[in-house]
């Protein structure tokens, strides 16, 4: 997909934040440029740096099994972060280092158009639905625009309270259904717009 790889590129070349000088790599993100979900962590880690990719340490290993629970691969959702470059030390990220790197999770989203967007985390719910806790919304979705938004706990969570592990894998079981009633609804509403307008076209003949 040309204006992926060409966003690509311009990510790997950006140096609006200070982190940019310290990284290997940046991570841009990954998946098919048609991915009908997105998932949004937080940022790189060790070993995502060091590769380039998305969620490939062991948190990236607790979300391919939380795919596979239910019935989808990494190569059929696009992955990428709230911020594109590892903060050193793995600390979180900075406010103006989030409103950096916001074009770039823009033009994603603008290019993929993806009808659900997963949140994993505090930071990347919190550009969506901002003033909320995770422990308040996780597990919900709210529309927006036809798009719908479901917030959940980072995988990581899940390695460091053991107790998030069972809330995360039933959080995730929830997509299935909640993508299947937004793509009917989104049905119904194209159906009924194509009425209104057949409509309107009778009353002008
Ligand atoms: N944690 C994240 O938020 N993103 C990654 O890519 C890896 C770990």
């Amino acid at each position: 997909m040309p204006a992926l790889n060409e966003l690509y590129q311009s990510i790997r070349s950006c140096r609006k934040c200070e982190i940019s000088k310290a990284r290997t790599n940046a991570v841009p993100g990954e998946g098919p440029g048609n991915a009908e979900i997105m998932f949004i962590g937080e940022a790189p880690g060790f070993h995502e740096d060091q590769k380039g990719r998305p969620f490939v340490g062991s948190a990236g290993q607790f979300l391919g099994q939380l795919l596979k629970s239910i019935d989808l691969s990494r190569e059929q959702v696009y992955i990428t972060n709230v911020i594109k470059t590892r903060p050193p030390g793995n600390r979180d990220p900075l406010p103006e280092e989030i409103v950096n790197c916001r074009p770039w999770l823009n033009h994603q989203l603008a290019i993929i158009k993806p009808k659900m967007i997963v949140t994993l985390g505090r930071f990347s719910m919190g550009l969506f639905m901002p003033g909320k806790t995770i422990g308040q919304v996780h597990g919900t979705a709210v529309k927006k625009d036809g798009v719908l938004y479901f917030a959940m706990y980072h995988p990581a969570a899940a390695l460091h309270q053991g107790n998030l592990r069972g809330v995360i894998e039933s959080d995730m079981l929830k997509i299935p259904g909640l993508l299947a009633g937004l793509k009917k609804e989104n049905a119904l509403i194209e159906a009924q717009k194509g009425r209104e307008e057949e409509a309107q076209q009778l009353k002008l003949l």
